[in-house]
């Protein structure tokens, strides 16, 4: 009779194995990105993403209601322009789609949370996350480097800043700033504080990587650089020591929560920075992290709503308090 090891005694039934679980998921935790665009009446498939949708601002309030009933932790924002230019005037426009997305969410659901992806790389023509050199189209001097075309800095800087309070002004609860330019969340801070925005919180993308896994977002959001690749500004997978620097720099320019991006390829980061860091962490469940199990779930391959929720709370217990999924309401209807 006496033949059970220690731990599979409180392995026993599902009631002890609640009563010591030491990892809980909840909707409270999960943000779901939206995607929104111009015109009345859309409601587009994103292919590569099953069950993710492209809408208008009146969809967009459709899908909110049932965030708000579900009681997810927030919404992140992401806009899809109707027209791009070299600078991505149409990030920072009063009458921009995220900016009349937020007031619409904002007036319908003040109480909830909404978050906004701050970046240029959806509103410019060639696809970068900020502005281009001039000469950036000519034969450089690294070339063979797939990085190229170069991305100027301290340039990119003042448009993120002058997106960031464009959102803050439409009422945007907290910035999220994605686009890896060095000295981008000084530089924001700044921006808001300047017009009055204090009490606006940034969530830094502080550690993202240039990752494969972000696909299918950038056919979602017709993002895909046109030439060149991310590189030269989002981080080498093969780094760990350097995501904390870049968490180190975004508290010290005024960070009051941090990102890491992609998920489940980075557990090991998200560990160390929920160590060390001392502020609330969030993890981005990526676009391809999702198709990945969506795809082979409707193969037949995986189960999938087990395999979405072991993601998830691997993401939680390698040390995540928020996570942005785009798998957020299926997770909280089945509560
Ligand atoms: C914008 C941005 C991207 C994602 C979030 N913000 C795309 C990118 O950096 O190429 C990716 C999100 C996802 O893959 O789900 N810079």
């Amino acid at each position: 009779m006496d033949d059970f090891f220690r731990g599979r005694r409180l392995r026993r039934t599902s009631g002890l194995r609640r009563l010591v679980r030491e990892t809980r998921l909840s909707p409270e935790q999960l943000v779901l990105p939206l995607f929104v665009e111009e015109g009345e009446g859309v409601r587009r498939p994103v292919p590569s993403m099953p069950g993710v949708e492209r809408t208008s601002v009146d969809g967009l309030l459709d899908d909110a209601r049932e965030v708000v009933e579900l009681g997810l932790g927030g919404v992140i924002l992401f806009g899809i322009p109707r027209a791009k230019d070299e600078v991505g005037s149409g990030a920072w426009a009063t009458d921009g789609v995220v900016q009349r997305g937020v007031r619409a969410l904002k007036e319908s659901f003040p109480q909830l949370v909404v978050i906004t992806d701050v970046c240029l790389c959806e509103y410019t023509s060639h696809g970068h996350c900020g502005l281009l050199e001039a000469d950036a189209s000519a034969p450089s001097a690294t070339a063979g480097s797939t990085a190229d075309p170069r991305v100027r800095n301290d340039a990119t800087l003042e448009l993120l800043a002058r997106t960031a309070a464009s959102h803050a002004r439409a009422g945007a609860d907290v910035v999220a700033p994605s686009d890896m330019m060095d000295g981008r969340i000084g530089a924001i801070r700044e921006g808001l504080n300047r017009e009055g925005f204090h009490h606006v919180p940034i969530l830094s993308y502080a550690a993202k990587y240039a990752s494969a896994f972000y696909g299918p977002f950038r056919d979602a959001a017709d993002s895909t650089p046109m030439a060149g690749d991310r590189r030269g500004y989002q981080m080498d997978p093969a780094n760990s020591d350097e995501a904390l620097r870049e968490v180190w720099a975004d508290l010290d320019e005024g960070a009051d929560m941090v990102m890491v991006k992609p998920a489940l390829a980075c557990l090991d980061i998200i560990h160390r920075v929920h160590r060390e860091a001392g502020v609330p962490v969030a993890a981005y469940h990526v676009s391809g992290e999702y198709a990945a199990i969506m795809a082979a779930a409707e193969r037949g391959w995986l189960d999938q709503e087990a395999a979405m929720t072991e993601a998830l709370l691997a993401i939680r217990r390698a040390g995540a308090d928020i996570i942005v999924t785009y798998w957020a309401r299926q997770f909280a209807r089945t509560r």
